[in-house]
């Protein structure tokens, strides 16, 4: 095994990468098309399908020319392919199904999620964090908040996930409603960060139930109530700090309460809103007085990226997995991957 080409398209980030057998990452680029979905305030299926068609393949290219390397050099492809938007993935999928059989290189379709998990992993000069296995993952973007247990590749329980919104989800619909724009969290992040976080009460829910799932809806409908009594632009600092301050107080003591029930001493914290500063300090900062090993991934990893994708791909075509021309994309997991859609 050389080097591995991947795909991601899953939601509204084009992106290819190509990654080493050694994780390195030898090339990643990608385009984003929030201008294009601002104007709806949220991502329009329709208009994602059609942009990755569009940057697709003059990243293909653009990624070998960053590598200075050519399909000589690659030893095979790996796409996401669940869970995502139907129409995204499409994208990704055909295009990486062709590829395969014109250069005769095996493929294998990526679950999203698992990227994610694997993201703090990948080689990095700019990536200080490692952690042993087995840890506990949380992973947070978007359109996911879970709690794994990991156990090694490919062998992941849920322990517990979002009854409703994603912590990704409120963080945008909040910015929305404050007209901060899109995506909203790290809008949302930047002013908090002038803010005083006690400055406004916002339910933390289930927060007291021993389970690990979330709940970020009810804090959407509280958001909502109190912006009807309150001059938003008068107090934006202090409204997105207190936001801020109930999401990642839920999300950090779920982390915990998972880690204490299995008595384990690692973590991963990853996916978009692990972006957050505000969550970077509070989870490092508890990690340092605990002395539990926590890896966050670079920022430029957080986000939706190929980088993690290819990370798994690599493992997957390892171990002998492989795609084939009835691999079709999946709007959700399997019930293999996680044991639960
Ligand atoms: O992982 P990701 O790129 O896409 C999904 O798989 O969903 O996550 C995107 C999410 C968005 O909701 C975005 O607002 C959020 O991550 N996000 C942040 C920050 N940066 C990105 N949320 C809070 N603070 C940030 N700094
Ligand atoms: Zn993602």
């Amino acid at each position: 095994m050389k080097n591995i080409l991947a795909i991601e398209t899953s939601c509204d980030d084009t992106s290819v990468a190509i990654v080493s057998k050694d994780k390195e990452v030898l090339s990643l680029v990608s385009a984003h098309q929030d201008f294009d979905h601002k104007p709806f305030g949220g991502i329009v299926p329709e208009i994602a399908g059609r942009q990755h068609t569009l940057a697709l393949l003059p990243l293909i290219e653009e990624s070998f020319k960053k590598a200075s390397l050519s399909w000589e050099d690659i030893s095979g492809l790996a796409v996401t392919n669940r869970p995502g938007l139907i129409g995204s993935l499409l994208v990704g999928v055909l295009t990486a199904k062709t590829l395969s059989l014109v250069k005769q290189k095996p493929w294998v379709g990526v679950n999203h999620l698992e990227g994610h998990i694997w993201a703090p992993f990948l080689k990095d000069a700019k990536a200080p964090f490692s952690c042993e296995q087995p840890f506990v993952a949380l992973v947070v973007s978007g359109g996911h908040t879970h709690l794994y247990h990991v156990q090694g590749f490919g062998n992941y329980t849920l322990l517990g996930r979002t009854l409703d919104d994603a912590a990704g989800e409120a963080f945008d619909k909040f910015a929305k409603m404050l007209n901060l724009g899109f995506p909203g969290g790290v809008q949302v992040d930047r002013h908090a960060q002038k803010g005083n976080a006690q400055a406004f009460s916002f339910p933390r829910p289930l927060i007291e139930q021993d389970n690990l799932n979330f709940s970020f809806s009810g804090l959407k409908t509280a958001a909502l109530r109190l912006l009807e009594n309150t001059e938003g632009e008068k107090h934006i600092s202090d409204l997105c700090a207190s936001y801020q301050e109930a999401i990642v107080s839920t999300l950090v003591s779920k982390l915990k309460k998972a880690t204490k029930q299995l008595d384990l001493k690692q973590v991963v914290v990853t996916g978009g809103v692990s972006a957050n500063s505000q969550l970077r300090k509070q989870v490092l900062s508890w990690g340092e007085e605990e002395n539990i090993q926590c890896a966050l991934p670079p920022l430029k990893y957080c986000t939706d990226n190929a980088a993690m994708i290819g990370y798994v791909g690599l493992e997957s075509l390892k171990k002998g997995m492989r795609g084939s021309e009835n691999t079709d994309p999946s709007a959700t997991s399997l019930k293999t991957d996680f044991g639960t859609s």
